[in-house]
């Protein structure tokens, strides 16, 4: 149901030279406060009373010094928004988008050019974005003047703002100590009340960094990732930026909660998504990562060979995961760094793909994909079509994309205009041949997945595999990693290791990255991997580990039962870095999932939320009372138990540890 445009335009045609306007959100608790003052656009934002963003300058300046920095006054439109749409899939069946708008129609004072800058406040956050309405042929942009002056000295968490990757650990400081971040940046205020900046809709554009304007100040300010040449976004006008978006809550949960990235975004463009489909898989993956075998087949280890797919074809059909990876099947991994190394239709000779493809297909198994580009674009652009469309006709409709290498042509960035563009004709290419996506080493989500269903996942996370070749990620990070990278989109993590310790195969294992000290391990408990599966949320979801390891194990049977969209997610309790308590339903059924970082906690669990006139299952794995993620990880204890909405429920998590509940209706 759509609610529009309840009042337009006033003041249009009557320009001035100052002006102020403070548009509320419907709950009454956001505020934005618009001002032009000496010449200067301004926008400030208050949360539940507290001021959290001080008047910042709005503003962007393109090539040849032709400036949009000071501004008159041309008018204003006023309008709002109610409407429910339902996502193919996400973490909720239904969403809805509610704001009020303001769209401020500006004429810059040395060219006459002319912006709209249009705002929407919603009860979660506020968003804006720049739109030049005029035609202009060539527009080149030098800086965005897009400012963020912080109230106070928040707490943040962030990571530096890398323009090739987003693969790193968080960490937490005053904001005076952040000096570039990568979106999303994540904030805390004084009260106690949460904040997170980050964009939706990335077009034809670069992605943005926050840069702290000099060292030890509040005040950041938008980094756009450079083209080679130093200039920052090429295009023509008319056009309008991506949205920049401040998420605000009063809880830590209540982040995860939102959904407002996707209100940013179109409308799907796919009218017939009957395709698309979420799905849970397993892979010839690991097994690579740990050095058991190799990518490709010199050397003899080769991991994608016909009866490796096979077993794992075989475990899937019989453990109801609907889909199976295999990475190193093509050739070229041997050429790895060289120009046009992968052709993307070559499978190697101990891969008989057409065979593979008839066996998943008679055991009703999904096939993965993989395209490793090496970040080689203008090889894989040339090969794109017939890439796709080699899968297309073998019935492949998933394919995870991977850009591990620097980007050629040299000197461009990862997340720069030129990888927007790359990605964005990935996405549209991939929609043409009905193929999903599962995007490794991407630009920052931001919502598109709204408009093209298909763009199923991504990484830019600092992973699973990074336990396997490196001293690993410590249990703080997967507890930070849902209020801030997981805000911007799904997560492929690739989670549910149950081999811990990695010994179950050492004596195999080949050392084949220098990160590798010879130490590593999987920093979690057992009951947290298998948590970790529905915290961290992707359509896609990987139970990472290998098959040998899940045989006859009973926790695998929780895996079984896992969707990979849900109707519907409450957070029940969560403190950035320190725990996240989940419930996610798919159905009838519930799905709980606990995590905490070092410290073991307890926590209540009331069940009211479920409903009152049924009786529940409760199938559960979590830490034994001597388990801990170091000494003791993959010590969990299975329980089945019977409860109703009255009833409370306790978990013991160990230090590093989880908890996974399965609650059905009792029939
Ligand atoms: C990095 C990706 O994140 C990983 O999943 C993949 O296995 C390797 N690149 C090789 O493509
Ligand atoms: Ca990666």
């Amino acid at each position: 149901m759509l609610v529009c445009t309840l009042l337009v335009a006033p003041l249009k045609g009557v320009a001035l030279a100052s002006f102020e306007k403070t548009i509320v959100s419907v709950s009454g608790e956001v505020t934005l406060s618009l001002s032009l003052k000496d010449e200067r656009f301004t926008y400030a934002v208050t949360y539940r009373n507290e001021l959290l963003i001080r008047p910042s300058q709005l503003g962007m300046v393109w090539q040849s010094q032709d400036s949009l920095l000071s501004f008159s006054f041309e008018g204003i439109e006023l309008s709002s928004k109610n409407e429910q749409w339902q996502p193919v899939w996400g973490q909720y069946s239904n969403i809805r988008n509610q704001y009020n708008e303001c769209l401020v129609h500006l004429k810059a004072l040395n060219s006459g050019r002319l912006l709209d800058l249009r705002f929407r406040v919603y009860d979660d956050g506020v968003g804006f974005r720049y739109e030049i309405p005029e035609k202009i042929p060539s527009v080149v942009i030098m800086s965005e003047e897009t400012h963020f002056r912080f109230a106070e000295n928040f707490d943040c968490w962030w990571i530096w703002a890398d323009y090739n990757t987003l693969e790193k650990l968080y960490q937490q400081s005053p904001v005076k100590q952040a000096s570039q971040v990568a979106a999303p940046f994540t904030l805390r205020s004084k009260n106690g009340n949460y904040l997170s900046i980050y964009e939706a809709a990335i077009g034809d554009y670069s992605t943005m960094t926050l840069k702290q304007e000099a060292s030890d100040s509040l005040q950041f300010r938008t980094q756009l990732v450079p083209w080679a040449d130093g200039s920052l976004v090429k295009t023509s006008a008319p056009f309008t930026t991506p949205w920049r978006v401040i998420q605000l809550s009063a809880t830590a949960g209540g982040l995860i909660e939102s959904s407002l990235i996707l209100n940013f975004n179109e409308a799907s463009v796919i009218a017939d998504a009957s395709w698309i489909q979420p799905m849970t898989y397993i892979g010839i993956w690991w097994e690579m990562h740990l050095g058991l075998s190799s990518w490709g087949m010199a050397g003899g280890r080769h991991g994608a060979t016909t009866a490796n797919a096979k077993r794992y074809i075989d475990f899937a059909a019989a453990h109801g995961i609907q889909g199976v990876l295999f990475e190193g099947w093509n050739t070229g991994w041997e050429q790895w760094g060289t120009p046009d190394a992968f052709d993307f239709v070559s499978p190697y000779p101990d891969f008989a793909i057409k065979e593979i493809v008839e066996y998943a297909r008679s055991k009703n198994v999904e096939i993965i994909g993989h395209h490793e580009t090496g970040g080689d674009i203008l090889s894989y652009e040339k090969n794109l079509d017939s890439a796709f469309s080699f899968y297309q006709k073998l019935g492949i409709r998933i394919v995870k994309t991977g850009y591990a290498g620097p980007v050629n042509p040299p000197t461009e960035w990862h997340h720069g205009q030129y990888m927007v563009r790359h990605y964005n004709k990935v996405m549209t290419t991939a929609a043409k041949y009905h193929i999903m996506l599962d995007v490794h080493e991407p630009v920052i989500p931001s919502g598109l997945s709204r408009t093209y269903p298909n763009l199923m996942s991504f990484e830019g996370v600092r992973g699973m595999e990074w336990n396997a070749w490196s001293e690993g990620n410590p249990p703080t990070h997967s507890c930070t990693l849902p209020f801030t990278r997981g805000l911007a989109g799904p997560m492929d993590y690739t989670p549910g290791i149950f081999d811990i310790n990695e010994d179950h195969f050492a004596s195999k294992r080949i050392k084949w990255n220098w990160l590798d000290k010879g130490n590593t391990a999987v920093h979690s408990t057992l009951s947290n991997q298998l948590a970790l599966m529905v915290i961290l949320y992707s359509p896609l979801q990987m139970a990472a580990d290998l098959i040998e390891n899940y045989t006859d194990h009973p926790a695998f049977k929780l895996v079984e039962k896992l969707p990979a969209t849900w109707d519907e997610t409450r957070v029940l309790a969560a403190e950035i870095g320190q725990y996240v308590v989940i419930a996610r339903r798919k159905g009838s059924s519930w799905f709980i999932a606990g995590i905490t970082n070092e410290q073991p906690r307890q926590f209540e669990v009331p069940l009211s939320f479920l409903d009152q006139t049924h009786t529940y299952t409760f199938l559960t794995c979590m830490d034994a009372a001597d388990a801990h993620y170091e000494t003791n990880p993959e010590a969990y204890l299975i329980t089945n138990e019977t409860h109703t909405a009255k009833d409370s429920l306790i978990l013991s998590l160990a230090a590093g540890g989880g908890v996974l509940i399965i609650v059905e209706e009792k029939n």
